[in-house]
């Protein structure tokens, strides 16, 4: 079959499109002809081995050392099941599914991927495309866990968004609104328009120099980009404010352990997992209309270079999308 591939870390240059072996399926996973898959943050970080502050050398432990041990990458996808395994019950022949692969294994930039049934996995409803489904694993778990379950927000807090027109900042911000808050969104110029449509009260443009309402405070500050810091954040947060990056090194665990049993304000240091109850939720949202996913791009595969630059760009608006259609011979 044809992948993405990719055999030494580096630029979005070193990823070619090549043969590799189909995978088998075993018996409690499901192979499926991958139709979209997502280009995501993950993908060029894992690409280019850039990890944030402090975990290079865990990334590489985890992803090859000196150069990447499994060289297809990609982890969101959406397709049609083409085999089952003997142990499989959820899923059947010629089922429309989406979900992400396992973050150790990926593989999903390519025809066909292998996934265990238990993985993030869940029906597509027929409502959405499979590039609409590709779009959702990674941004649409990360904003759930981050603005629902480590930020807690509630109706009536007032929430910052800082890169609410990212892969997960467009997540984030329909699902804040949707809980309740009052929400600030902060892009630049361009995506202003996008954030508001997408049901933010207030907007920001950094591009302006400001990160936030001048003197306004702030229940939770979650910042989706890293051009925050707690200390400068701190004025901005309510007593018991709480400051949540997404792109947390070892300095944000170091303020987040020191201010963990504190009254006062906060930092929270968080990794979110892609799951099957995350995407179950996502679907509810989706299909109550409170949230939808973001495309900004869709590439052929045979431009896969071009989709991970524009990733790596760090000023999408939303998902960027590859349609795994092969090569003619
Ligand atoms: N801890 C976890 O579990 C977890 C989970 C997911 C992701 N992450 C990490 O979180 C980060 C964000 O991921 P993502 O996929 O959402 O990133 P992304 O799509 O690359 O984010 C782009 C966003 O950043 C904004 N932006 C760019 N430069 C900015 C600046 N100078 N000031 C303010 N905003 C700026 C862009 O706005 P404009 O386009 O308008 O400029 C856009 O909204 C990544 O580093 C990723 O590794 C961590």
């Amino acid at each position: 079959m044809q992948a993405c591939i990719y055999e030494e870390y580096g630029p979005a240059e070193v990823v070619t499109v090549g043969e590799v072996a189909r995978p088998e399926v075993k018996a409690d996973e499901v192979l499926v002809r991958v139709h979209a898959a997502s280009v995501t943050t993950a993908d060029w970080r894992f690409r280019r081995a850039a990890f944030p502050g402090g975990f290079a050398l865990a990334g590489r432990l985890m992803l090859g050392l000196f150069r990447p041990r499994n060289p297809v990458l990609g982890m969101d996808f959406a397709g049609t099941v083409v085999a089952t395994g003997k142990d499989v019950t959820r899923f059947r022949l010629g089922d429309r599914v989406f979900g992400s692969t396992n973050p150790m294994r990926r593989g999903a930039h390519a025809e066909y991927v292998a996934v265990k049934e238990s993985d993030a996995v869940a029906h597509t409803p027929a409502s959405l495309t499979h590039a609409q489904a590709a779009a959702i694993p990674f941004g649409g778990n990360s904003g759930l866990a981050f603005i629902r379950d480590f930020g807690r927000v509630q109706p009536g807090h007032r929430v910052l968004i800082v890169g609410a027109s990212g892969g997960v900042g467009v997540w984030a911000v329909q699902i804040a609104r949707h809980l309740g808050a009052e929400v600030t969104g902060v892009c630049s110029t361009r995506n202003l328009e996008l954030v508001r449509s997408l049901g933010a009260h207030h907007v920001v443009d950094y591009t302006t120099g400001q990160l936030g309402e001048p003197g306004k405070q702030y229940d939770l500050i979650f910042d989706t980009v890293g051009v925050t810091t707690f200390a400068g954040c701190k004025a901005a947060l309510t007593e018991k404010g709480l400051y949540l990056p997404l792109n947390s090194g070892l300095a944000e665990m170091g303020q987040a352990l020191l201010t963990a049993f504190s009254r006062g304000k906060r930092v929270k240091h968080a990794i979110s997992k892609n799951t099957r109850e995350g995407l179950e939720a996502l679907l509810t949202l989706i299909a109550s209309g409170a949230i939808k996913p973001v495309i900004d791009a869709v590439y052929p595969m045979s431009q896969i270079v071009a989709a991970h630059r524009h990733v790596e760009g760090r000023h999408r608006s939303g998902s960027v999308v590859v349609t795994m259609e092969p090569l003619a011979a």
